[in-house]
């Protein structure tokens, strides 16, 4: 933000403070942004006099963007060293290896979100580096994009634990999910990708707070916080049902994310599984 910017806000932010019964508010990551000195949404007096560096935009009157180019990476760190020694979930915390934040393009505009580590995710430190996620890869690639042109995140950034010499790994419950979940509220909120994909029923949970079959939520448009998103299958399930038809659904799905992102589709991947 350059200072003229940065002194239009604070003198905006002093006045809010002077004339308003509340004290004006910001979340988390707007605090960050103004340490960072990268751009905030900032909520100014119904009648804005023109301030000297301030940008006038088309944007809602109470609502402007002060903003050079964004550093969304840098954005990201602060988050992500606040879940490396996250505690909240003692019984996670104890149990993990190591957490999983997420991966990929902080610029990216589409975003896809999984359950929870697993196994091979905790080991790494990387979401969906296991069997499902080769899957996911191999799903990126038909779509013509690398993992590195997308972010991918994970509902909870802790594997959840397993008793003691069992195999698998087990779903999240309600209490996790809701713990972890302002983690990737802050992840999106700094994102902002176009799109949103939701893989299977736990991450729709995760972000839309419900619950429902995939048969009735996929495969259509919702809405997380006014992004788009799609609900499709997880990989896992994929593994486990490894009929054309199957993979037809979750490939007609990403066509539908393909198509929102005006991105080229090409008959052959048109025909992908028929
Ligand atoms: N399944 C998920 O939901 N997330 C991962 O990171 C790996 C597998």
């Amino acid at each position: 933000m350059t200072q003229p910017a940065l002194d239009f806000v604070i003198a905006t932010l002093e006045k809010i403070r002077e004339t308003r019964d509340r004290s004006p508010r910001a979340s988390r990551t707007t605090l960050a942004r103004l340490q960072s000195g990268f751009p905030v949404a900032v909520s100014l007096p119904a009648t804005p006099k023109s301030h000297e560096g301030a940008r006038e935009t088309s944007a809602s009157p109470t609502e402007r963007w002060l903003q050079p180019a964004s550093n969304k990476a840098a954005l990201l760190e602060p988050i992500r060293e606040r879940v490396r020694v996250c505690t909240k979930c003692a019984h996670l915390a104890s149990s993990r290896t190591q957490t999983v934040f997420g991966v990929g393009n902080p610029d990216a505009d589409l975003m896809f979100v999984g359950e929870a580590p697993g196994v091979d995710e905790d080991q790494q430190g990387e979401p969906f580096v296991g069997r499902a996620g080769q899957l996911l890869t191999k799903i990126l690639r038909a779509m013509g994009f690398a993992r590195e042109d997308v972010y991918i995140a994970n509902i909870l950034k802790c594997r959840p634990d397993t008793p003691p010499g069992s195999f698998g790994n087990r779903a999240p419950t309600p209490i996790e999910m809701q713990t972890c979940r302002p983690y990737l509220v802050e992840q999106i909120e700094i994102i902002q990708p176009k799109v949103l994909v939701a893989l299977g029923a736990v991450a729709v949970e995760g972000l839309l707070g419900m619950r429902g079959t995939m048969r009735e939520l996929r495969g259509r448009w919702h809405s997380c916080n006014g992004i788009p998103l799609m609900i499709t299958y997880h990989p896992a399930y994929l593994l486990r049902n490894q009929a054309p038809s199957e993979k037809r659904k979750v490939w007609e799905d990403m066509l539908q994310v393909l198509e929102r992102l005006e991105r080229p589709i090409t008959d052959r991947q048109r025909n992908y599984f028929l």
